[in-house]
Order: structure tokens, then sequence, then C-alpha cells
């Protein structure tokens, strides 16, 4: 065994100025379930080698990966480089094989359903833990079919490998999405766990709040001065949040997503986290105790829906086959592992509003969707226009039509061109009082000469370091599964054929439908 895994830099590597204030420091064993699986090679091996490689990983750690298929650690090793090679071949140029991140790479080869897996893992991690110095601090990633996580953490448990909370040493647990499929579920989910582990033990993953804009939506609303006075139901009109994607059930997806659709594979989570950072109050502090109760009071203010409401709160769809870049693409139905007659919805648009003090009567319009026209995630604040159309006046006595200034829209670009942008009326140049809208925008990549953190780098690090505030907490999870409950149970009372929208569009024109009786209209993807 390897027993020389000290941090050094490496040539190649780049120290985060700032990396010293908040490494890790204490030697960890970080143990990934489901290690052969696509994310633990796409995202976790990336997110843990850029962290090492900025500076942010204790001197010694260890990576053990535990998943099915019999390899030893040479060969795990080996295809952990393989896949990195081939998803990151520019950056895989400059990163040797003995880089200390592959070096700390072991494997065991099992299952959480085999009896005498707890104590076969248990003697790996001690005898890796011995050889390496490591104290036996622990953190379980579960990248697993969701069946698994309790059976896991359970199994972990009785084989004596979770620590208590006051012990020398600490035990946390990564637990991935989905989080149950609706509230029962949830619930005994979090029955099974919390009756093992602490819930400080406990970080259920989001990976959207890792994603740096999301982040920023908090600084910007409660860093500044001028915006938060604004942010309630005398000045904004309404809000809209969009997460488009381009891509549809590429690979074995389809098996899974049938099973999930987009209300609870993309609403229930990743939409619900920018709707309640986006409405909650400002916290007493920036710790996870504080932003997680503001987080649990926008869910529980959701205002109640009801199954006669279904058809006037939600649109579903789902992608038809068609032709994109001008090559014959599936439907959704033609997908593998996907039910011929399958209802499952690949896009859904719902207005929901918000029953608390600042928001009361404001219309949140909240849309996700696969195979749209562009991948784009962004939130647009839209104020209430200026009281009064002095412009037009003035306009209409020298005999000129000058349309109304369009209200102002603040829009936090989430992804892709990461930024944020504030529209505003603004006189044209000129003797004659013509208006035009004009935009200031702040886009991160021209402002900051430094690279973005991928999510999961932020949040494998907040792990390490036992910092929850971005990942959500048991009541969090169940108050979200609340509202979805009961969308689930509307859309029992509706049997009207889900529409189908082509490929490569912005959804179905049903969407249209919840906007009536508002001034919203949904910003064209293409444009945004
Ligand atoms: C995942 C969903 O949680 O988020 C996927 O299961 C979706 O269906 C993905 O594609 C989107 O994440 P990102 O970071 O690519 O926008």
């Amino acid at each position: 065994m390897n027993n020389t895994v000290r941090v050094q830099v490496q040539p190649g590597d780049v120290r985060d100025p700032g990396a010293e204030l908040i490494r890790v420091r204490e030697p960890v064993t970080i143990v990934i379930f489901g290690a052969s699986g696509d994310l633990a090679h796409r995202k976790l091996l990336p997110a843990l080698l850029h962290l090492d490689r900025s500076g942010y990983l204790p001197e010694r750690y260890a990576i053990v990966g535990v998943a099915r298929t019999p390899m030893s650690d040479a060969a795990f090793r080996e295809h952990m480089l393989e896949h990195f090679r081939e998803t990151y071949p520019e950056a895989a140029r400059d990163i040797a094989p003995e880089h200390p991140t592959f070096r700390a790479l072991h494997y065991l080869a099992g299952s959480a359903t085999e009896p005498d897996f707890p104590s076969r893992l248990r003697t790996r991690l001690v005898e890796i833990e011995q050889a390496l110095q490591l104290p036996g601090n622990r953190l379980f990633y579960l990248s697993v079919t969701p069946n698994l996580f309790a059976p896991i953490i359970e199994q972990l448990s009785a084989g004596g490998l979770l620590h208590g909370r006051c012990e020398r040493c600490w035990s946390r647990v990564i637990v991935e999405k989905p989080y149950g499929r609706d509230l029962r579920s949830a619930r005994d989910l979090n029955a099974r766990v919390t009756a093992v582990l602490d819930e400080s033990q406990i970080f259920r993953i989001d990976h959207f709040l890792g994603k740096e804009t999301v982040q920023n939506i908090l600084t910007f609303r409660f860093a500044n001065a001028i915006f938060e006075p604004l942010f309630n139901q005398k000045y904004v009109d309404h809000v809209q949040i969009t997460v488009a994607e381009t891509l549809g059930m590429e690979g074995r997806r389809g098996a899974y997503y049938d099973q999930s659709g987009a209300l609870r594979d993309m609403v229930q989570n990743h939409l619900f986290q920018l709707l309640c950072l986006l409405a909650m109050e400002p916290p007493c502090a920036m710790d996870a105790l504080a932003i997680r109760d503001e987080k649990v009071k926008v869910l529980r203010s959701l205002a109640p829906f009801s199954c006669p409401s279904a058809g006037a709160c939600t649109v579903r769809g789902q992608y038809g086959p068609g032709v994109l870049n001008g090559k014959p693409t599936k439907g959704y139905l033609q997908e593998e592992g996907v039910a011929k007659d399958s209802r499952t919805e690949t896009y859904v648009a719902l207005r929901l509003g918000i029953d608390n003090w600042r928001w009361a009567g404001v219309p949140f319009f909240l849309r996700t969707g696969k195979r749209l026209a562009r991948r784009v995630s962004e939130i647009a604040v839209q104020f209430k226009p200026a009281p009064l159309a002095l412009f037009r006046e003035a306009a209409g006595r020298l005999g000129v039509p000058v349309p109304r200034p369009q209200p102002n829209q603040l829009v936090f670009r989430i992804q892709p061109d990461e930024g944020i942008r504030l529209s505003f009326a603004c006189k044209q140049p000129g003797l004659r009082m013509q208006l035009d809208e004009v935009d200031m925008d702040f886009a991160y990549g021209r402002e900051f000469d430094r690279r973005m953190p991928e999510a999961y780098e932020r949040l494998i690090l907040d792990a390490l370091r036992g910092d929850a505030s971005l990942f959500t907490r048991s009541d969090e999870v169940e108050y979200a599964w609340h509202y979805i409950d009961q969308v689930l149970e509307g859309w029992k009372c509706d049997n009207d054929p889900l529409p189908l929208y082509a490929p490569g569009s912005d959804g179905p024109d049903e969407a249209a439908r919840l906007l009536h009786g508002t001034n919203a209209i949904w910003l064209p993807l293409h444009e945004m």
C-alpha cells in the first residue's frame, strides 16, 4: 500500500491565494459509494482534484471508491484517470498520473446489501487509515440509487463506521438527490437517516446551491443596501424563474426520468431553492441554521395549491419528435427506457404565490424543461411600471409617439454567461424626447479574471469543513415535497393529453395560459 500520500504542490497546480484561510486541515477519508458511476468520474473526482490543486485539501487524505465491479486499486486509478482524460482532455494534459489525488484513490468491491459488507469496509478503512496515518474522520458520499440511501447509512451505523457527534473524529454523510419522491417517502427517509445520524452530520445535496451565481443571489440582496428595499409586493410586479435545458434523455437516463419527470427532478429541488433564495428574509447570520430557517419560511408560505386550480396554475408538456440542428431527433416517447404511453412531463411551468407580508399578490412563474431552445437558467424580477406616464404626455404634446418605458427588470443569469443585468429607461441622445431601454450589465467573465469553481467543489469543501449552509435540511425537503404532492394530486384530476412541443422550441404554447391576467410574458429563450 502506498503510504506517502502527501499534498505537495505539483507542476501545474495553482494555489488559490485565499485557500489557506479556509482549507481543510484535518486529515480525512472520503468514501464514495457508486464510485464507478457517471457522477463520480464526471464531477466528484474532478472536484477533489481541483480542490487539491488549489490548496483546499488537507495534507493527508484518502479516497475510497466503493462499487460492485471487482477491481484492484491500480485498476480503479487507471479507470478514473481514463475518464478524466476523456472528459477534460485539456486539464488532463498538465496532470501527472502520480498526482496526489490519483494516488489517494483506493477501491473496495461490494454492495451495502451484502451482510458482511460493513465489516469488510471497516477493515479496509482501518487498514488504509493506519497506513496513511489518518485519524478516522470520514466523509461518506452516497452517489447511488435512492433506494440504497437508508440501507447504506444503516449498514454504516451497524458496522460501527459512523462516529457520534461528540467523538474525537467526525463522520458526515453526503446524500445525492432525489431525496424522496413524495412527502411520505421523504419523511420515511428522514426518519431512518436521523435515527442513526445527527442532522448536523447529514448533507443533502442540491448542486444548484453550489453554483457561484446562486450563492451570489444572497450577496447581491444582502450586501447591497439599494436593492433589498425594493424586493417586495410594493415594487415587484412578478418574478420569472427559468431553468431550460437542450439535453433530452442522453445515455441511460430515460428509465430514471420516466419515474420522475420535470416537477420532481427539477422543481422540488433546484427551482424551489432559487425561489427561496430570491424570496427569503435576511437571515440573522450567514450560517446553516439561520439561512435554512429563512428558506423554510418561504416554503411554508407557499399559497396552497388545490385540485381545481391544477389547470390554471400548471402546464405540463412532452417533447415530440422533430429536427434539431438539421438532424431528426427522437420524441420523448421514443427514448430508451421510456414507457410508450408515458405521461411523464419533460416540461413544466407553474404559477405560484407566496402568502407572506413581503410577497402577497406577486405571481411567481417557474418553468423548466428538456430539449428546449437554449440551455439557460435565469431569474427575472420585473418591477412595476413607473407610476406616471410622464414622458408619453410630453411626447404627445410634441406630436411624437413615444412608447411608455418598459418596466425595470433585474435578471440573475445563473448559467451560462453568469452575471446580473438591470434594465432601465434612458433618453436617446438628440433634441427630441425619445426613450430607450438600456442595461447595466455585470458579467462574471468580464469582471473577474478567475476560474469559476464547479458546484461540487464548493459543496464537497463545505461538507469537509462541516458547513451545511448550502445543503438542504430535513424540514426544508419535507415542506418542498408537501407543495409538490399537492401539484401531483391536482394532476390526478387532469386527464387531458399532455401537450407536445417541438424539440428546440420554448416549450408548449399552452404555457401562455398561466400568464393570463398578469403583465408577464414568458421571456423568449433565445433572447435570454
Ligand atoms: C439534475 C437533474 O439534478 O440537474 C438533471 O437530475 C438536470 O435532469 C441537471 O439535467 C441540471 O443541472 P445543471 O447543473 O447541468 O444545470
